[in-house]
């Protein structure tokens, strides 16, 4: 395949192409219409989620060996089957517990963990999704249909967060593709990256920090007890602690199981990080240029865990546990699931074990890939963080 010089992407084919040229021309318009530039998270909110057209609202593949990246969820039903151990304790403590999922993507999640909570005899009254994306809520539906047609009537598709929801709340990668605000710390202040456009091309233009871009800047240097050095440039998640709070609102009893990339706030703002968090994905291959491939691509930033622990916080949640994947698999029962192993086919064996490496191994998913539990009442701390909690660190 022959690959771009200047990306080193593989070319889209046309139909892609076509699609990328119809959603640059409507973020175009939408810069036009603003006056000449967008901030970085308006960008990224259009180029993943306008209406019929954002990569995650479109009818592209994104998940898996024929799109563009793959999730734990795809990777290995291990990870369902670890995580339905941990959902079945808490629902255990609540009366009629549901799960409500937050971007169930493929819907592999949803297969997974009903179908081990069915064997455990612990499934909810109910398993709601939340998704923002139209074409993926049709996608999840055919899949639940058809892997587990006898437990496809308890899921519901909302198209809100319910007033009140009891049990689990998952959300597997969904905080990393929120949109993200970047900034350029300089000598004498914070400035804006915006995203503008140049002889009919997308350029970045850095401007005046709005109040709410400097304030959270302020407050990371506070924590961290230093100034970020002239230069650097990183991202924050204006949006995540909003979507939290509503989440924390409407969660009388229960728990919050979020899974994504990412690290601690020292981590995260770290002198050799100037670069920031955003990553790119485009069939398997992730960059850092966002304004090319524009709405067929996947755009993501790693979470600030510590930003997500504060806001925990202040909407009143506990955090009740904080651990790289492959601890939190671990610890969480992978060793039960795979106490049948050996009466396996071999070719069942290698398969298994080649999922659990990627699940696990610290250059894979093992440590970049966290687990934080949050709850509200009486629910016990998830098995899987009783030897292994790094909360501490954050
Ligand atoms: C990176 S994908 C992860 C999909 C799936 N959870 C998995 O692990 O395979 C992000 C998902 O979050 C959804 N999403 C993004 N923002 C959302 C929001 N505010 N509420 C619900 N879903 C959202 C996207 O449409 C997509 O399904």
């Amino acid at each position: 395949m022959q690959h771009d010089k200047e990306t080193g992407l593989p070319p889209p084919d046309a139909d892609s192409t076509h699609h990328s040229q119809r959603v640059a021309a409507h973020i175009r318009e939408q810069i036009t219409a603003a006056g000449g530039s967008i901030s970085f998270a308006e960008f990224m909110q259009h180029a993943l989620y306008a209406p019929g057209l954002g990569y995650y609202v479109a009818g592209a593949a994104k998940f898996g060996a024929d799109g563009d990246f793959i999730t734990a969820p795809e990777v290995s039903v291990m990870f369902g089957r670890v995580l339905a151990r941990q959902c079945a304790e808490v629902l255990a403590a609540t009366d009629s517990g549901s799960i409500l999922e937050f971007g169930a993507g493929s819907g592999k999640l949803a297969v997974d963990v009903l179908g081990a909570l069915q064997e455990l005899d612990a499934l909810p009254a109910h398993y709601d999704i939340i998704e923002v994306s139209a074409d993926l809520a049709q996608r999840q539906q055919a899949l639940l249909r058809e892997r587990v047609p006898q437990l496809a009537s308890r899921v519901r598709w909302l198209s809100e967060l319910p007033r009140r929801h009891v049990g689990v709340v998952i959300a597997n990668e969904v905080l990393d593709a929120l949109p993200v605000e970047r900034f350029l710390r300089t000598e004498t202040g914070v400035r804006q990256l915006r995203v503008t456009v140049d002889d009919g091309e997308f350029r970045m233009q850095e401007s005046d920090a709005p109040t709410h871009l400097l304030a959270a800047v302020e407050r990371i240097e506070a924590d961290l007890g230093e100034r970020l050095a002239p230069g650097f440039v990183s991202e924050v998640s204006p949006a995540m602690s909003g979507w939290l709070n509503d989440v924390a609102a409407a969660l009388p009893h229960g728990a919050i199981f979020l899974l994504d990339y990412g690290v601690s706030r020292r981590e995260y703002y770290a002198a050799e990080r100037d670069n920031g968090w955003l990553r790119c994905h485009f069939r398997h291959r992730a960059h850092g240029d966002p304004l090319t491939h524009v709405g067929i691509q996947d755009l993501t930033s790693w979470v600030d865990f510590t930003a997500v622990a504060d806001a925990a916080v202040a909407s009143g949640l506990e955090i009740v546990g904080y651990a790289p994947q492959a601890q939190f698999l671990l610890g969480g029962g992978l060793e039960l699931e795979l106490k049948e192993f050996t009466s396996l086919p071999t070719k069942t064996q290698i398969e298994l074990s080649g999922q659990v490496k990627i699940l696990t191994l610290p250059d894979e998913m093992g440590e970049n890939f966290k687990c934080m539990a949050l709850r509200r009442g009486t629910v016990p701390v998830p098995s899987a963080f009783r030897h292994a909690d790094r909360a501490h660190t954050l």
